[in-house]
């Protein structure tokens, strides 16, 4: 069992400063050091290093803001994360904001082309640029990776692998008029809190993946925001919305996903270290170090 850690300190998919600063907080909270008690040989070389390749000019395109840093970005990151899953160990991202996931999904199905993919997100992150009313792209990285939408040259090394019956969204409660109609005309399976609240989270996990993954036989890529959970229990993120995942309900979404023995890569996304107080802060922190235990197989000891 081998992880290796990709920090990502970027913040370009949305306009809010602070979010480039959570895997740093993640990693120094000792997140390291928790998956090399429960068993995992854990790489961490550093965070990866944006600077160089983030555009000097990068004026919008349509509404799109940052789109060269982000397609540059989230470029370098699929080919860390493929590497990574390549040589057989677990990729965790660490965000930064969640237009990364262009990049780490893009990775991981470069090694596994049959992967499905389990979002947990208050929001779809589906919007084309076409639907997007923010222009911030870290509410659109799904379209990107399904095909959806006008193709723009600068992300055309993205290959459109992922399929609408590959993607389950767990946790939903802020969805755009736009990404409503897209998910009913690409027939995509969501379990949004009403679900939560009617079936429970142990059945909705079930359901979802019996969705995805009906034989529990293919690799499972989660991309977790922390923005799924409750503002109460992830304080420190840049679009909270009320009504969330509790923190057990959170912790059993990865725990479950790990008993499949199917998971082959993690993103843990939009921790923003700089926002509400110092107190939320380590809380949110802390919350996000539970949940890669959790998807890792700490319970389960
Ligand atoms: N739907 C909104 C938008 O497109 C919010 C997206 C929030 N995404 C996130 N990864 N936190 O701007
Ligand atoms: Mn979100
Ligand atoms: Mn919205
Ligand atoms: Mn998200």
């Amino acid at each position: 069992k081998s992880v290796a850690i990709v920090g990502c300190p970027f913040r370009g998919g949305q306009t809010k400063s602070g979010v480039e600063k959570g895997p740093m907080h993640l990693i120094e909270s000792g997140l390291p050091q928790q998956l090399a008690k429960i068993g995992w040989k854990v790489q961490f070389d550093g965070e990866l290093q944006f600077e160089h390749i983030l555009a000097e000019d990068d004026p919008p395109i349509g509404n799109l803001k940052n789109p060269r840093s982000v397609s540059r970005v989230s470029e370098l990151v699929a080919k860390v994360v493929g590497e990574h899953a390549k040589n057989g160990q677990l990729p965790l991202t660490l965000g930064g904001d969640h237009s990364l996931a262009m990049g780490t999904i893009s990775g991981t199905l470069e090694k596994y082309p049959d992967a499905c993919v389990v979002w947990v997100d208050a929001h779809a992150d589906i919007n084309t640029a076409e639907t997007s009313d923010s222009g911030n792209i870290h509410g659109m990285p799904l379209s990107f990776l399904l095909g959806i939408g006008t193709k723009l040259k600068e992300f055309s090394w993205i290959k459109p692998l992922l399929t609408p019956q590959r993607l389950v969204y767990i946790g939903l409660r802020d969805v755009d008029a736009g990404e409503r109609r897209i998910l009913r005309e690409h027939g995509i399976k969501a379990f949004s809190m009403h679900d939560v609240d009617k079936h429970g989270i142990g059945r909705v996990v079930e359901m979802a993946l019996d969705h995805v993954n009906p034989g529990r036989t293919l690799p499972i890529h989660m991309s977790f925001d922390v923005d799924g959970l409750d503002p109460s229990v992830t304080p420190s993120t840049g679009t909270p919305v009320h009504g969330g995942l509790t923190l057990r309900e959170g912790r059993y979404i990865c725990e479950a996903i790990y008993e499949t023995g199917c998971l082959v890569a993690l993103d843990i996304v939009e921790i923003n270290p700089s926002l509400v107080d110092e107190e939320a802060a380590k809380k949110t922190v802390a919350v996000g170090c539970s949940l890669v235990r959790s998807a890792l197989g700490e319970s389960l000891l």
